[in-house]
């Protein structure tokens, strides 16, 4: 698939940086051999996660409550040892190993972006601002040891050689450690055309098969399989040495339910593109429609998944007045690529548009709560996943 030039998702700017804004085509494609879905050309990793990285993973309450839970369940399902060790990949500012350091486990986070890493320490979070390879591995081994559980979310369909994750991971794990991580789910992006999934960190939308595929080269095998509704539907996986733990029947019937999606087979994919297609060309014609009866569009949520919607379908700011996000490091900047201006909630609440277009929809029940009193004053949602509809 082609979804054309794009820009960096997370790479909110000022209007001084739009003449060297940089750009990369967005070449989506399938992997016969491994099953894998992933996109072909990734900007370097250093472009996208920095000092300044827009993303912090504490803006959702609901995800705040998710990694209090994902991390009680990995206490209670794969920690047996009383003085454990867990090491976090990408664990931005510190959600979900704040529950660990509150407990006094040994815990350490790998967070490359310095300024999300910055807000974890606030937080008691010892975190190590590094990408996760193998120049780090002897630090880890001999400050901390040799883990017991290395955990990751949202982090490992970012990591362009999972080859070398695999390996390192073998290095510095128990022998009878696990490794868990999950991530947007492929089952999930094709059953809801949800193309907003693919974008630059995003190198890889996983399935059981492919997880399978890629780790059981290095001697692993997955044990457990546990779907999440959150980032619009994720899937955990749990994977052990091979021999070491019991395999709960899930991952195979998972397995079998994917066949029957057909997510190993390329037919799969040429249908996703057409109704990719679909979706693009509803939205377009929609937002026309709506302006040209003179009624005003604004996006609620500047998600790096819109930097893919706007930039795929060509809607900019003669479509969209402005987007709205919590974020105070993306306020007062404009869109990547389509430069549409981000402004505060206030300023949503204040200038309320006749639409609003949900580019957050993975976080639908908490928004829709937040915002009773837009809706009940007459304003109205667009959605395009699965389909495009106003409500
Ligand atoms: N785990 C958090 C953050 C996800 S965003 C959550 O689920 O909300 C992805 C994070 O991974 C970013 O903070 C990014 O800086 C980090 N990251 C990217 N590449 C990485 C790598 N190679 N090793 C470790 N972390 C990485
Ligand atoms: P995500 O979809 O990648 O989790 O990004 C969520 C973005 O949405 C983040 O920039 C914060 C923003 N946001 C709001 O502006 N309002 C909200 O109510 C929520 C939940 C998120």
């Amino acid at each position: 698939m082609n979804f054309g030039k794009m820009p960096i998702a997370n790479g909110f700017l000022s209007k001084e940086q739009f003449s060297d804004e940089y750009y990369f085509d967005l070449l989506p494609a399938f992997c016969e051999s491994c099953c894998l879905f992933q996109i072909i050309n990734q900007p370097d990793p250093e472009k996208m996660f920095h000092h300044h990285y827009a993303f912090f993973s504490r803006s959702s309450k609901k995800m705040i409550e998710h990694f209090q839970k994902y991390s009680e369940w990995i206490l209670n399902n794969y920690i047996d040892n009383s003085d454990p060790f867990v090491i976090e990949l990408g664990s931005n500012d510190g959600i979900m190993l704040e529950n660990f350091s509150i407990k006094s486990i040994n815990h350490l986070g790998i967070e490359p972006s310095a300024n999300v890493a910055n807000v974890a320490r606030e937080h008691g979070v010892n975190t190590l601002t590094e990408f996760f390879d193998k120049s780090i591995l002897d630090n880890i081994l001999n400050e901390y040891g040799y883990a017991d559980v290395i955990t990751a979310a949202n982090v490992m369909c970012h990591i362009p050689d999972l080859n070398s994750v695999a390996e390192n991971i073998n290095k510095i794990l128990k022998p009878d450690g696990v490794l868990i991580f999950e991530d947007p789910y492929l089952g999930s992006m094709i059953e809801k055309t949800s193309f907003d999934q693919i974008y630059d960190e995003h190198v890889y939308i996983f399935s059981a098969i492919s997880v399978e595929n890629i780790f059981s080269p290095h001697g692993f095998e997955l044990i457990n399989i546990i779907e999440q509704n959150t980032h619009g539907g994720s899937m955990r996986y749990v994977l052990a040495r091979k021999g070491q733990r019991k395999i709960h029947d899930v991952v195979n019937n998972q397995i079998d339910y994917e066949k029957r999606l057909g997510l190993d087979k390329p037919s799969t994919y040429n249908n996703f593109r057409l109704n990719c297609e679909k979706n693009r060309n509803d939205l377009v014609l929609l937002l026309k429609k709506i302006k040209s009866e003179g009624l005003s569009i604004a996006g609620y949520a500047a998600t790096s998944k819109s930097t893919t919607v706007l930039n795929y379908c060509g809607i900019g700011a003669d479509l969209i007045e402005y987007i709205s996000d919590t974020t105070p490091i993306k306020q007062g900047k404009y869109s990547p690529g389509v430069h549409i201006p981000i402004k505060s909630h206030d300023y949503f609440l204040e200038n309320k548009p006749d639409y609003a277009i949900l580019f957050a929809w993975n976080h639908m029940n908490e928004i829709m709560l937040n915002e009773v009193e837009y809706t009940k004053s007459g304003g109205k949602w667009i959605l395009f996943v699965p389909s495009v509809m106003v409500e």
